[in-house]
This record gives structure tokens, C-alpha cells and sequence, in this order.
């Protein structure tokens, strides 16, 4: 592993995730791999779970982490190439993340899309301008189009608490009240849709379709209580059209998850990557009651970045 930005960086999925448990099993067995190592995250967008996870897994490792709130702990950014910094920025990108890359071992950086440039976002012209200037493996914390720490956090989850050989997982759209970027969606579906000992199924209203290049072909069922019907795991989410891109077309409260769709399924859990709007996206009777994973799914946000780190500084 050189980077880690999507599935296509995990390598062989069974060996990460085996790997994964085998840390968790003993999460401070790996100290020899950190130790005198740092590493640096740089968030360019708000986090609980990442920013907390990440630190976690860095002191797991045996190594130290340190964090930059851009743009509220740093200079302004210049992000064009070839600008004339005679305005508000300050520094420029490349200088920025440069000068960071001296500081650490390996580089986590956080960058959310625009939602109004489709463009701009599906080609990760932020993300890819910081890992041309980065001297240091680099991390997706989130990026314009995939979460894959949250995603390999997922996997280890499904694979912790699955009953069966073969699993059927559906990634369910809900409603929200604010327009949510692609990402977590399509990071899931890149990863899921990969793992062999998953029936993956999309289900949400139609013109929420996903960009096909995560999808993969993937089934999709827009009739949600057909979909939910047998799974073993649900994974709720929000998101904005991408063809219509960044917009709402529906809040249609049909598709919240609650005990009546939860009891369609095999005796499924619930997961969902939080934040969550309780009571918008799912009620408070499935994620207060045992089918909910949510909490466990977020303690493994330590072991995905906690692999991930063991992978990159080994
Ligand atoms: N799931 C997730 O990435 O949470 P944060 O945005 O709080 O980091």
C-alpha cells in the first residue's frame, strides 16, 4: 500500500481485514511499528469520529499524531496554480502541504466537495492537488467522492457481526432536511460491492442514482421494502442527487428506517456512519434497540486507521 484513497488501495480486502482483526485482538501488539513515527491530519471540514479515531489509532500504533484545522488554525490557502496572492489568501497550497509533509510520516487529510461543481469534485481536483504536493503517503479522511477509512470500518463491522457465510447488505437511501455529499455511499458501494461473500443491493427514490464507476453494476431496487426484505445488514444514508447534482429531490419520510421496515428484514442491523438526524433518517426505536451497530461501527473507525497506519509505516 502506497496511499490509501479507495477499495482499489486496500489490495487483497480479505487480507486488510484480517489483518484489521488481528489488531483489534491486540491493539497495542504493534508499537514497534509506530514508534517514532507521526502523524499528521489535516481537516479542511468538520469531524468527531475521524479526527478522534484517527488520533486513537495513531497512539495505538505507538506513534504521535498532530492536527491542523485549515483555514481556522493555519494561514488562509491558496488553492489556484499560478495565482497572483494579492488578496486574502496567505500561503499556497503547495508550500502548505509541503512544508506538512515534513512534519509526519504519513499525511490524513479531510476535504469535502462543493456539491455545485460536479466536475471539479468527481475529479478530486483538491484531493489530487495536495497528494501531488504531499512527500508522505497520503490518507483519505473523507474526500470529494469517497470515505474509505468509514467504508473498511464497515467491513470489519459486517464481518464481526454476520451469522452466515453469505450476507446480504443493502445500502438504503433516507431522508434529511440539508443536501449530503456522495461520499459515504459511494465508498460503500465501492467496497461492498467487491466482497465476495456479500448480496449487495442499493434501494433509494429515483434520480438518486450513484455514479456508476462506484456502483459497479451493483443491483439496484427502488421499491425499499422489496430491498430490506431478507437482509442481514441495513446501512442508512443520505444523499444528494448526483445527477442532479447537490440537489434534494426528495425528503419523501416513507424511506426513514423504523421498526416496520426493520422487522422485513432477517433479523438485520442497523448501521450508519454518523452524524445521524434521529428521528429524520432513522427513529429512535431501531437505533436504540439491539439491531443498532452504530456505536461498535464507530469504535472500529480506530482499527480501519489503525490498519491503514500499520500498513503504510511497516
Ligand atoms: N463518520 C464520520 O466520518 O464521522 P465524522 O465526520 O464525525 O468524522
Amino acid at each position: 500500500m502506497k496511499n490509501f484513497t479507495s477499495f482499489a488501495d486496500a489490495g487483497d480486502y480479505q487480507a486488510l481485514l484480517n489483518k484489521a482483526l488481528e489488531i483489534k485482538a491486540d491493539p497495542f501488539g504493534y508499537q514497534h511499528v509506530g514508534r517514532n513515527k507521526t502523524v499528521g491530519l489535516i481537516f479542511f471540514n468538520p469531524s468527531l469520529r475521524t479526527r478522534l479515531s484517527s488520533i486513537k489509532a495513531a497512539y495505538n500504533l505507538g506513534a504521535q499524531a498532530w492536527v491542523l484545522n485549515a483555514g481556522a488554525d493555519s494561514w488562509t490557502l491558496e488553492m489556484a496554480d499560478g495565482a497572483v496572492m494579492n488578496g486574502t489568501t496567505q500561503e499556497h497550497i503547495k508550500d502548505a502541504i509541503a512544508v506538512m509533509s515534513q512534519y509526519c510520516d504519513v499525511l490524513g487529510v479531510r476535504t469535502f466537495p462543493t456539491l455545485k461543481d460536479r466536475e471539479a469534485d468527481y475529479s478530486e481536483e483538491v484531493f489530487n492537488k495536495i497528494m501531488k504536493y504531499a512527500t508522505v503517503p497520503v490518507i483519505s479522511l473523507e474526500s470529494a467522492t469517497l470515505h474509505p477509512l468509514q467504508s473498511f470500518a464497515d467491513l470489519i463491522t459486517v464481518a464481526e457481526y454476520k451469522q452466515t457465510e453469505r450476507v446480504k447488505v443493502v445500502l438504503t437511501w433516507a431522508p434529511h432536511v440539508r443536501a449530503l455529499p456522495q461520499c459515504v455511499p459511494n465508498s460503500f458501494a465501492d467496497w461492498f460491492s467487491e466482497i465476495s461473500w456479500v448480496d449487495f443491493v442499493i434501494t433509494h427514490p429515483k434520480g438518486y442514482e450513484l455514479d456508476e464507476r462506484f456502483t459497479k453494476g451493483a443491483r439496484i431496487e427502488y421499491d425499499q421494502k422489496k430491498a430490506f426484505e431478507g437482509a442481514d445488514f441495513i446501512y442508512a444514508k443520505n444523499w444528494s442527487s448526483y445527477h442532479d447534482y447537490g440537489q434534494v429531490l426528495s425528503q419523501d419520510q416513507s424511506w426513514l428506517v423504523d421498526t416496520a421496515h426493520m422487522n422485513l428484514t432477517n433479523n438485520g442491523k442497523l448501521m450508519h456512519c454518523l452524524p445521524i438526524r434521529r428521528n429524520v433518517e432513522v427513529s429512535d426505536a431501531v437505533l436504540d434497540s439491539p439491531a443498532a451497530l452504530i456505536i461498535p461501527e464507530a469504535g472500529n473507525r480506530v482499527f480501519s486507521m489503525q490498519t491503514v497506519l500499520h500498513e503504510l509505516l511497516s
